[in-house]
């Protein structure tokens, strides 16, 4: 299975990646990983991208496509992967396409995530992650065991970078939205329920 988890910020594409990671066994491809990896590590990648994360700005597509092409290289992408955040704009999404039809390995379904804008917001300022297990939660929707982990904040979820990242969403990763259902390749789930029932309707909609 070759798919895009494609949604605002905070739609749940990451938190539904994992589940089809468990279920499909394929890995997710989430360029904002791959990016808050290198800023961790302070190479010169994430040295780069950071200043632009920090501000809610999208990374240069030059600095993602070359990540994208090397993690879609690697042995445990060959059966199938979740891009998760990736593709962005609609340059992004041509050159995936070119990659992918030149490996012959074309996508076969892009999931749009629907969820109001309220709610977006909630979610994303609510988020916590425990630093040293790295699982999500959520304090108003999936709060953690009282005093079992040690949670910190992702810098882009306060609130003045939301609000930043969600424009961004609309002016750039939005037009992706005709660009794949002109492709044939867009469905469409709503995101606003539990996580269970929103993973059934993804799996629903790339069994189409
Ligand atoms: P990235 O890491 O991709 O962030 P994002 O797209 O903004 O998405 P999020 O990770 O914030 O949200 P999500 O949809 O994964 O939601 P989640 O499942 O965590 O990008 C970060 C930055 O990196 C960008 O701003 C940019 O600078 C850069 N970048 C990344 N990719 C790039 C690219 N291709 N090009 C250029 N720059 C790029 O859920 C959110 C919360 O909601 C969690 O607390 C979760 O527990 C909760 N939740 C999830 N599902 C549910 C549910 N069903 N019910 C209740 N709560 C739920």
């Amino acid at each position: 299975m070759r798919i895009v988890l494609l949604g605002a910020p905070g739609s749940g594409k990451g938190t539904q990646s994992q589940r089809l990671v468990k279920a499909y066994g394929i890995p997710q491809i989430s360029t904002g990983d791959l990016l808050r990896e290198a800023v961790a590590k302070g190479t010169e990648l994430g040295l780069r991208a950071k200043a632009a994360m920090d501000a809610g700005k999208l990374v240069d597509d030059a600095t993602v496509l070359g990540m994208i092409r090397e993690r879609i290289g690697k042995s445990d992408a060959a059966t199938g992967f979740i891009l998760d955040g990736f593709p962005r704009n609609i340059p992004q999404a041509e050159a995936l396409e070119k990659m992918l039809a030149s490996l012959g390995t074309p996508l076969q379904a892009v999931v749009l995530m629907n969820l109001d804008l309220g709610i977006l917001f909630k979610r994303l300022t609510g988020r916590r992650i425990c630093q040293e297990c790295g699982q999500v939660f959520n304090i108003y929707t999936s709060p953690p065991p009282e005093g079992k982990h040690k949670l910190t904040q992702r810098p882009d979820d306060k609130e003045e970078v939301i609000g930043k990242r969600l424009e961004v969403y609309e002016a750039q990763t939005k037009p992706l939205i005709k660009y794949y259902e002109a492709a044939g390749l867009l469905r469409s789930v709503d995101a606003d329920a539990d996580v269970d029932t929103v993973f059934k309707s993804i799996e629903r909609a790339v069994s189409q």
